[in-house]
């Protein structure tokens, strides 16, 4: 930037940059960077009716009964809606498989690309009456078939993905981005409707100060999990306990956990074997990303982008942070097994 202005007038904006990293790739078509910025105008169009949701609500709530879960529903449905729309618009997917759909969505013929996009239109949606931080997450792969696409396009494991990203509707709305070669922050700078890049090649700390986790959960958890969260917060090595933060949206939980450190966890309890997260739109994406930033990603046993797939929605237990965090969760978890 210019120190002569306060504006800067050869701004990166999340468009240029994709383009450029296109641009980059031998023997690119353009195709990706089609359909990532359809899905910058679907999260551009989810952002806004994310902030009026709020505003609605509130003058809902004077008459209308059950207005608030008709609106987390509709909120749910239209962030799905869009995201479909604005892919298939692209030319550039050929199978979707989203939290909001049962089945894959298979893109009509004439519309069809080569990528798979795996997506959660709104993580978090149970926070939207409080108005707490909400998401959307994504990951993208190249199709594995040929002819007619199948399901077998979507059950790839992590380490496949080619570009994984979440928007996280905040205090301000940012895309947190990666191809596989560093991880970037941009916020959406509501005037000229673009994302900026704010913050290049982030790297988290190596050990952070922070655990989040439901630990309602307690009385579920395997003795490995709960002797963990003790040595957390009495320390007998003279270190200062952890502080706890849990928001209860993950891409909010995530991207505390990026920003300053730290361990994310959502582990397996009794009443919830492989925990709740779902590997494919869930999981995958912020694996990918936290291993961009040069965090880890496990199930506790193994590396969560390792993990194959079987069906479209399992779950699979996450824990992710800062690596030094990780790998002492997996020290405990080792010493059980
Ligand atoms: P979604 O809103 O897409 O269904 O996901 C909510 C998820 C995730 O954002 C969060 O980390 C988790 O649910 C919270 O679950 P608990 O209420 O069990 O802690
Ligand atoms: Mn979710
Ligand atoms: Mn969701």
């Amino acid at each position: 930037m210019s120190d002569q202005s306060a504006f800067d007038t050869d701004v990166w904006t999340l468009t240029r940059f994709v383009m450029e990293t296109g641009r980059k790739v031998k023997g690119s078509t353009g195709e990706l960077t089609q359909l990532i910025n359809s899905l910058l105008t679907a999260i551009k169009a989810i952002s806004s009716a994310v902030r009026k949701a709020g505003l609605a609500h509130l003058q809902g709530m004077a008459g209308q009964v059950n207005v608030t879960g008709d609106d987390v529903k509709k909120l749910d449905v239209l962030s799905n809606d869009l995201v479909i729309n604005m892919l298939q618009a692209s030319f550039g997917t050929c199978v979707m498989v989203s939290e909001e759909n049962k089945e894959i969505v298979i893109t009509p013929k004439d519309k069809r690309g080569k990528y798979v996009v795996c997506f959660d239109p709104l993580d978090g949606s149970s926070n939207i009456d409080c108005l707490a931080s909400i998401g959307t997450i994504f990951a993208i792969y190249k199709r594995i078939s040929e002819g007619e696409p199948t399901v077998q396009d979507a059950l790839q494991p992590g380490k496949e993905i080619v570009c994984a990203g979440y928007a996280l509707y905040g205090s301000a709305t940012l895309v947190a981005l990666s191809h596989g070669a560093g991880l970037n922050f941009f916020m959406l700078d509501p005037a000229i409707g673009e994302f900026i890049l704010t913050e290049k090649n982030v790297q988290m700390k190596k050990k952070g100060k922070v655990y989040s986790l439901n630990e309602g959960y307690a009385k579920y958890f395997h003795p490995s999990i709960n002797e963990y969260l003790k040595h957390k917060k009495y320390p007998e090595d003279g270190s200062e306990p952890y502080g706890a933060r849990y928001v209860g949206s993950m891409v909010s939980d995530i991207h505390r956990t990026i920003a300053y450190g730290g361990i994310f966890m959502y582990p397996a309890n009794e009443k919830s074997p492989k925990g709740k997260l779902r590997l494919l739109y869930e999981c995958n994406p912020i694996a990918f990303l936290i291993e961009q930033a040069g965090g880890l990603a496990t199930t506790g046993t193994q590396r969560i982008l390792d993990v194959k797939p079987e069906s479209i929605h399992e779950r699979v237990p996450f824990v992710v942070g800062s690596s030094d965090d990780v790998n002492e969760y997996i020290s405990f978890v080792k010493k059980y097994s």
